[in-house]
């Protein structure tokens, strides 16, 4: 057994469930997964944070079921069978979201109407127009560090980008942004900030729909308030502001930290790294299939007693959507005796990772092409302007964020020739 990690010798899930926390999560998550997959099959008995138990949905096929049902395996929350159990302060209650009137929870015929005015609104952005914006940002984070020869790139780059672009194509005020990425940032990172952050999240929030409920505009929150008008409550699409951007940038700042960190350290993309635009493509989709940000995402109720291979289910079991894993499931590769690897027959160019979810609550289509051009975009600015960038530290000292859930670099210091800054934005 390879099992590092695993504790004492033998195998690493000897009482028969296993933890989702520990740190192979982030350091060796493919041989995490392969040990799963060997000792459980595609679905796996997994214990949450204070013991409660989930399953983790493992195989490719079976994910596919799981996310093509959604009548049989819901996304209604309050049909979980534990939650007798569940603490008041138990930290993974906002990713479960009891009471949360979000589309995340939202099912049946509402939440399809309720996606269509997501996707509507969010379908009227012009790619070209988010092109010039995201460079325009892109452009200006950049003169905050390139005449230092250096910086941390997740901290000054990735995890400001996204969100600024985001705010822009909602209709928040330009001033607004800085504070509403040092706001998100506080509440992703859980410290003694975070529920500050979330108030000033909320507060801008609330302000921007009263404002554009009173003066419509050309953005995002505009359409989605004209969409159908008296279908959803403010209060409903506050929730969906938040969940567009809380879940649009972190996974987007991991897409644009992930590729980077490819690029700067395989040599596969080391030759090309000065025609950059070349192989970004390339590297973020390789991302999807073997790094993806989305690593593992809660979740799925079992509307009744079922059977998934071969596991008995039953009413109001939560099962957890493993992206991460079933992206790696060998039996979907070509080749499968040989494993999975960037260059097999459904890799490549190929888009059917698991990365964005599937069936009727995966990222909507325009979601997931504005994260494309932001990634994409912020990827070739800093290529560009930093033509010769380099690793300030050795690769094997770069880390991942600890967590079962999202992935992505806790930071990636780089050096560069010092370069003027180009101003304005
Ligand atoms: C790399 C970037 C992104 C990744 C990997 C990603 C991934 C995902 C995944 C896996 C889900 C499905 C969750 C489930 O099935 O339960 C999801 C849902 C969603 N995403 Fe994204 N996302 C990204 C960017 C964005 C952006 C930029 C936006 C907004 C502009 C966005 C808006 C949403 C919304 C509204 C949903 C809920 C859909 C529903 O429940 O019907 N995402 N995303």
């Amino acid at each position: 057994m390879s099992g590092s990690g695993g504790g004492a010798a033998g195998c690493p899930f000897a009482d028969g469930t296993v933890p989702l926390s520990g740190p192979r999560f982030h350091t060796d998550p493919a041989g995490l997964y392969r040990d799963m997959r060997r000792e459980h099959g595609a679905v796996v008995p997994v214990e949450l944070l204070g013991g409660l138990p989930a399953w983790l949905v493992i195989g490719y096929r079976e994910l596919l079921r799981v996310t093509g049902d959604p009548e049989l395996f819901s996304r209604d929350s309050g049909l979980w069978n534990q939650w007798d159990a569940v603490p008041p302060d138990w930290p993974l209650l906002p990713m479960i979201g009891r009471n949360q009137p979000s589309i995340l929870y939202t099912v049946g015929t509402r939440h399809h109407r309720r996606a269509r005015m997501i996707c509507d609104a969010l379908e009227a952005v012009d790619p070209i127009e988010l092109a010039r914006h995201t460079e325009r940002i892109a452009d200006s984070l950049v003169d905050d560090f390139c005449r230092k020869g250096e910086t941390e790139l997740i901290s000054t780059y990735a995890m400001l980008l996204p969100v600024l672009v985001l705010a822009r194509l909602y209709g928040f005020p330009d001033v607004e942004g800085p504070g509403l990425a040092r706001a998100l940032n506080d509440m992703i990172d859980g410290g003694e900030d975070a529920f500050a952050g979330q108030q000033h999240l909320a507060a801008s929030m609330h302000r921007l729909v009263a404002s554009r409920r009173a003066e419509p505009a050309r953005d995002v929150v505009s359409r989605m308030l004209a969409h159908q008008p008296q279908e959803f409550t403010d209060e409903e699409i506050l929730q969906d502001l938040m969940v567009m951007t809380a879940a649009g940038h972190q996974p987007t700042a991991d897409w644009i930290g992930n590729s980077v960190r490819l690029m700067l350290t395989d040599d596969r993309f080391a030759a090309s790294l000065a025609a950059g635009r070349n192989s970004t493509g390339e590297a973020m989709n390789e991302v999807l299939w073997e790094d993806t940000p989305t690593q593992n995402v809660a979740g799925r109720w079992a509307a009744r007693d079922t059977q998934l291979a071969g596991r008995h289910i039953r009413a109001g079991d939560m099962l957890l959507l493993g992206l991460a894993a079933a992206n790696g499931d060998p039996s979907v590769h070509a080749g499968a005796g040989a494993g999975p690897g960037p260059h097999d027959g459904l890799r490549g160019g190929n888009h059917a990772f698991f990365s964005f979810g599937h069936g009727e609550h995966r990222c909507p289509f325009p979601a997931q092409e504005i994260a494309e051009v932001i990634a994409r975009t912020g990827i070739e600015v800093l290529l560009d302007r930093l033509p010769d960038i380099d690793l300030a530290v050795p690769a094997a000292s770069l880390v991942r964020r600890p967590s079962p859930w999202l992935r992505g670099m806790a930071a990636l210091p780089v050096r560069f020739t010092p370069t003027p800054a180009r101003g304005g934005m």
